[in-house]
């Protein structure tokens, strides 16, 4: 594209936005699903009057995506915002009845709710506990469904959180697809290929990455690889997150 190139744009769409900008909100986000929600608080710190709570899961300190901005944020609008951070290195993966403490004071607000499908099933259902009425429960969804169901052509054998799991593994099955579908908790963020956060390295074998904007050559030369972009390219693959 050259400067000067004329685009037609459509206008931002969607419906996960709050009526109201003047009114108290209760935003529960889940790894990435921080992005919409700091949209809502940005958008109502500016252009509204209402207080904000935020309950932001995530897996450690390191993966808490906007971190820095959202503490600039509470720094700046001590009597607006609040925001609780719930970690699973620390407490856990999240509860309704772990979660249920942070939103009972705020059940007459409207609630948001972003994140990975088993984050907001938990988040809803403790927001059903503490009396918050369905029609003002707003969720963003994502379709995480990915086939894995491909006929293996290689074995992963994965070591994560201090376990070592061997899993078939179909041509077509990016990495971190195969780990998340065997209930295991690897770190990822935009599975884009975009940020580094599922990168783990390769101790034996092959992969191939479909996108990389992240890793350099002396990564890979030191084994490092993506796993939300990696398909297996030998018949073994040992891949170690320690
Ligand atoms: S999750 Fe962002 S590069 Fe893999």
């Amino acid at each position: 594209m050259r400067a000067g190139t004329e685009l037609d744009m459509l206008p931002p769409a969607g419906a996960f936005t709050p009526g109201s900008l003047d009114g108290d909100l209760l935003l529960l986000a889940g790894g990435s699903g921080i992005t919409p929600m700091l949209s809502i608080v940005k958008s109502a710190l500016a252009h509204g009057t209402g207080r904000l709570t935020l309950v932001y899961a995530n897996r450690d300190p390191a993966s808490v995506i906007f971190d820095a901005e959202l503490r600039a944020l509470a720094v700046r609008h001590p009597d607006r915002l609040c925001v609780a951070h719930w970690l699973d290195g620390a407490q856990g993966p999240p509860t309704a009845e772990g979660l249920a403490p942070l939103l009972s004071a705020h059940a007459g607000r409207d609630a948001f709710v972003c994140g990975p499908e088993p984050f907001v099933a938990v988040a809803c259902r403790s927001l059903e506990a503490v009396g918050l009425p369905a029609d003002r429960i707003h969720i963003e969804r994502w379709d995480s469904t990915v086939d894995v169901s491909g006929e293996p052509v290689a074995t992963a054998e994965v070591d994560l959180d201090g376990q070592v799991r061997r899993l078939p593994w179909p041509a077509q099955t990016r990495l971190l697809d195969l780990l998340i579908a065997a209930g295991l908790n690897p770190p990822y963020s935009c599975r884009q290929g975009t940020c580094g956060a599922c990168a783990c390295r390769v101790v034996s074998g092959e992969v191939e990455l479909v996108h990389n904007e992240v890793l350099e050559d002396e990564d890979f030369a030191e084994g490092y690889t993506l796993a939300c972009q990696a398909l297996p390219r030998s018949e073994t693959v040992v891949v170690t997150y320690s």
